[in-house]
């Protein structure tokens, strides 16, 4: 039986593939609700909608083509209509915590190249302040990568190196690294703070890109367990 969770991700993705309008070219994101996301638009590609995807890494593009959604790259195509992308942290504010499955660095460079930004999560994501639940993550190379922990830890980080279940290093799909950093509440109680924390994170020699996502417009589409699905407006 399908839990909960999954429901709601459920709800979510096919709350958003219904929605995206005929001819968009969409940015398409990554993780277990994108899942739905794919699903849903490949039934709506099948009965006639015209879309062109953008993936934000290779897991993506495999499902889409797989399910007959017909992809390009940013080298191609200059600007999208939106991206649509799962989160693990949502705060009132709707900055964002992205990264669980270490796609963020492509993730962000394609919602930054579109004109809105729609992000689908279960109820559960939704938090009072980033870092509640989840580190955020953070892209760096693999090169000096423990002189790139010590300045993100100087920060009043706490970063560790993500392990995949056998102990190895996760790679990203740049083959770079991943740290985790724990945030502390003070780090993060503003706007105006997350943005200065986004700064000095990306000044530090050796840091590719953080999941901080912060600014964007579009929409939030999020879900509880009855699938009952909440669209709100994200500011930017
Ligand atoms: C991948 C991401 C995902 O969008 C985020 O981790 C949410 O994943 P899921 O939909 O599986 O809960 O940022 O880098």
């Amino acid at each position: 039986m399908e839990s909960g969770v999954e429901n709601a991700k459920r709800a979510v993705g096919r709350a958003a593939a219904a929605d995206v309008p005929d001819g968009s070219r969409i940015g398409l994101g990554t993780g277990s609700t994108v899942e739905h996301l794919l699903i849903g638009l490949s039934e709506r590609v099948r009965e006639g909608l015209k879309v062109l995807g953008v993936s934000t890494s290779e897991t993506t593009e495999n499902r889409a083509r797989e399910l007959g959604i017909e992809t390009s790259t940013l080298d191609r195509i200059d600007r999208l209509d939106l991206a649509i992308d799962g989160a693990d942290e949502i705060d009132p504010r709707g900055a964002m915590i992205k990264g669980g499955g270490a796609a963020m660095t492509r993730e962000k460079i394609v919602a930054r190249a579109a004109a809105e930004f729609w992000v689908i999560a279960d109820q559960k994501k939704l938090v009072d302040h980033l870092g509640q639940t989840h580190p955020l993550p953070i892209e760096v190379l693999p090169f000096g990568w423990r002189q790139t922990l010590a300045g993100l830890a100087d920060l009043g980080l706490r970063p560790d190196l993500r392990l995949d279940d056998h102990g190895n290093p996760v790679r990203t799909d740049q083959e770079n690294l991943v740290l985790d950093a724990a945030l502390d509440a003070d780090l993060t109680n503003t706007l105006e703070s997350l943005r200065t924390l986004d700064r000095q994170i990306l000044a530090i020699a050796g840091v590719v890109e953080s999941g901080l996502f912060l600014d964007f417009r579009g929409r939030v589409y999020t879900a509880g367990h009855d699938g009952d699905v909440d669209r709100r407006n994200l500011a930017g």
